[in-house]
């Protein structure tokens, strides 16, 4: 008896003793305690409202738990700030083209918080050279940065599938060997300040229309092959901090719900350490999200957080999953200058940007045509401008790819101040059309769905012949606009009309008196070429290019620079020769990829389809020898280096973007004729200067996707290496064998469509 009594008075002193003691220390803090000791304390409602954003709903509302602390406005998303647990809120920006915030602060009119407008990802990737599109990234990261902004929600980085999607202009290529090496170098460079990207979107989010819904049924091939081996290679090569899932389904199921894209293949198949993050808004089950391993719910709502919560309670949720998701965001809050208290100067070197956004712009346009030479022009030259995008040129698409700039610099005025002049009564007609609709449709660049095009005037015949005859050149900008929201019509694609009849007229115009036609395109995404080119005698492909655009165009047409840039996209003859025009953008609910792996040059080399410019197209005002292609063995073991030595063989400075493609032998699963492995831009040659350049191919570059083995394998037999100054036009072939059919890879069988797709095949 004595002793029970003994050990129930220990027992009861000992809990009591540790109650106490628990109640006064303090509560583990984030970067202090371990992270598991943090959610072992939080509450269930906090949990919730840590893996739900505040987004859109709550910014610049004030700092208590669950509300953004609005120190960005204009920011997309935040994460919650907990402060018993020392956990900050975090902000989370658009977008790919550059930072997208208020320019302004409510009641502040004294100080602005302009940011850089890039070049657009098409125009980034067309340059080839992932160095320039990293140094892109260092500057809009340290802007980022100075802006007080954790993650940029970019870069964007969906497969160009057809030319109409609206939103082509934020993604690079239509090819994913470019666009993934390009969003690894953006994000590198981003990520070396020390705040955080969000590569979207993951996956297979290739159109605008219905696209919070649409069920894009896809073969696990093409899957494989083309929409998901841009994010590996940029996951393996750069870990973004953060991945975004995308809207659409894939193969019936939303990818923000689908374990087998966010855990199987993400995570366990290419090592993803980071945080997956939602589009806003996207999916419908925040359980079924939690599951999946997307672990931030973007803007995030109180009925996610509510199913959460009685999911956990009554167990349809194992609470382990949650905490499992908890931890990974604690994990980047940890990372973020937000917890490190940085103190942003909210002054980042918007000069010192404008300059790199000049040279990238120049770097990624494309020299379509150059007949006789007539580029470059020589300085002073007096220069008739037509088209509403001499004057009020586009410099980016809009919606979520927007941003707010403090000016932009015309295609006229930058080479006004390049020191040529402009033709000052085409200059007043263009500047009455620009102002009167401007009065009936101010800019929208921000708002979703909302895209404008001011309408080309009419000119009068004697306005086109005084300009002829009182200019020594003639300059017809041609324009066009999309964004977020909604996607390009075919007559977006096709000339107008007005196009159509002005550019002969200045075309009869202009040769008539033995003067030249130039014309830049100001897009951001294919049109048609083909019925117009003979009226040009100079093509130049500025696409959408940024802040200082006018500069930029102005450097390559006065010879400042050299053109170097080459297409990372096919412009087909006419939009019905593309491979998914039957199929784009499918019906209310589903879109089926007909094309299967025949995407971009992929099918119009395979197909014999003649493309009006071809992949990996440009033109330099020098010319280049191609030379001396080596391989380092005749068979293939484990890795294959190929030499090529490429030298100026023209007059002036330039460097040339080189392609390795590859051809593969046939075996049960089709293979393209070519497909691209490698790439490099030389460095800049004088005439008559020689540069030797090495790729490497390893085996998964020589192995195609077999869904019936889920499995990577390179076949036995003769591999050809075609080195190309384009994918149309190739210099050197050297070929190699590989002895055995190899299984480079196993994978796991995941996302297999639920219905047949009537692939196409060679
Ligand atoms: C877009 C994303 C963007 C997000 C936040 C979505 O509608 O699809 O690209 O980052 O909004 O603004």
């Amino acid at each position: 008896m004595k002793t029970i009594n003994l050990f129930a008075v220990t027992t009861i002193t000992a809990i009591l003793f540790v109650q106490v003691v628990f109640a006064q220390q303090p509560l583990p803090q984030l970067g202090k305690a371990p992270i598991g000791e943090i959610v072992k304390m939080m509450t269930l409602e906090e949990k919730a409202l840590l893996v739900t954003g505040t987004g859109l709903r709550f910014a610049g509302s004030g700092t208590a738990i669950g509300e953004a602390d609005g120190r960005v406005p204009g920011a997309a998303g935040n994460t919650i700030n907990i402060n018993r647990f020392g956990i900050p809120g975090t902000v989370l920006a658009d977008g790919p083209a550059g930072i997208r915030i208020d320019p302004f602060h409510k009641g502040d009119s004294t100080k602005s918080y302009y940011a850089t407008a890039w070049p657009v990802g098409t125009l980034l990737a067309s340059s080839w050279d992932t160095a320039l599109v990293k140094k892109v990234g260092v500057a809009f990261g340290n802007e980022i940065k100075e802006y007080g902004v954790d993650v940029i929600l970019a870069p964007g980085m969906n497969i160009q599938r057809n030319p109409l999607n609206g939103r082509n202009f934020e993604y690079y290529s239509e090819d994913p060997l470019v666009s993934g090496n390009m969003a690894a170098a953006m994000v590198d460079g981003i990520q070396s300040n020390g705040v955080g990207t969000s590569i979207k979107h993951f996956a297979a989010n290739n159109q605008e229309t219905y696209r919070n819904t649409i069920n894009a049924v896809i073969s696990e091939r093409a899957l494989r092959e083309i929409y998901l081996r841009g994010f590996e290679i940029a996951v393996k090569q750069s870990q973004p901090w953060t991945v975004m899932s995308s809207y659409n389904k894939i193969n019936g199921t939303y990818t923000s719900e689908q374990n087998d894209l966010l855990t199987k293949i993400l995570r366990d198949e290419w090592g993803f350490k980071g945080m997956v993050i939602t589009d806003w808004y996207g999916g419908h089950d925040a359980v079924a999200q939690m599951n999946a391993g997307n672990d931030l719910l973007e803007p995030g709502s109180k009925r996610q957080q509510q199913a959460i919560i009685d999911a956990v309670k009554n167990g349809t949720l194992d609470v382990k999953i949650l905490d499992r998701n908890v931890e990974r965001i604690l994990t980047y809050i940890l990372k973020t200058e937000s917890f490190k208290h940085y103190s942003y100067s909210n002054a980042p070197d918007l000069k010192a940007h404008a300059a790199i956004a000049r040279q990238a712009a120049a770097e990624g346009m494309v020299l379509l045509k150059n007949d006789k030479g007539v580029l470059p022009l020589n300085k002073g030259k007096r220069i008739a401008f037509f088209g509403v995008g001499s004057y009020n040129t586009i410099i980016g698409g809009t919606g979520s790819g927007a941003v707010n700039v403090a000016y932009k610099v015309s295609v006229e005025k930058g080479l006004i101040n390049a020191g040529f002049s402009s033709d000052q009564n085409l200059a007043s007609i263009y500047a009455a059309q620009i102002k009167n609709d401007l009065l009936l449709h101010p800019e929208k660049n921000m708002t979703l769905g909302k895209t404008h095009l001011i309408p080309e005037p009419e000119l009068k015949a004697e306005d086109i012949n005084s300009a002829a005859e009182s200019n020594e050149v003639g300059i017809y900008t041609i324009k066009r606009n999309a964004g977020e929201g909604v996607d390009r019509k075919l007559a977006d694609f096709s000339l107008s009309d007005i196009e159509h009849s002005q550019l002969r007229q200045l075309g009869d115009a202009f040769h008539k008196r033995g003067k030249k036609l130039i014309v830049i395109l100001n897009i951001g995404g294919q049109i048609e070429v083909s019925s117009w080119k003979q009226d040009a005698d100079a093509i130049l492909l500025a696409w959408q290019p940024g802040i200082e655009a006018g500069n930029a165009i102005a450097d390559i047409l006065s010879g400042r620079i050299n053109p170097s840039g080459k297409t990372a996209i096919t412009f087909p003859v006419k939009y019905e020769d593309e491979p998914s025009a039957k199929t784009f953008p499918g019906n209310l609910t589903d879109v089926i990829y007909n094309e299967g792996i025949y995407v971009g040059y992929r099918y119009f080399r395979s197909f014999g389809v003649k493309p009006a410019v071809p992949f990996g197209f440009g033109l330099s005002y020098t010319t280049f020898g191609y030379a001396n292609l080596k391989l380092s063995a005749p068979a293939f073991e484990g890795k294959m280096v190929a030499t090529v030595t490429i030298k100026n063989t023209g007059k002036s400075v330039g460097n040339e973007v080189v392609q390795l493609y590859l051809t593969a032998p046939h075996s049960s699963l089709d293979k393209p004729s070519e497909e691209l492995k490698a790439f490099a831009k030389t460095k800049l040659l004088k005439p008559g200067e020689s540069q030797t350049l090495t790729f490497t191919l390893n085996s998964k570059d020589l192995a195609s996707f077999d869904p019936g083995l889920s499995a990577w394998i390179a076949d036995a037999g003769k591999y050809e290496v075609k080195i190309g100054a384009s994918s149309e036009d190739i210099k050197l072939i050297k070929s190699f064998t590989l002895s055995k059919n190899t299984t480079v890879e196993k994978v796991h069988h995941a996302l297999t469509p639920l219905v047949a797709i009537d692939e196409l095949k060679k």
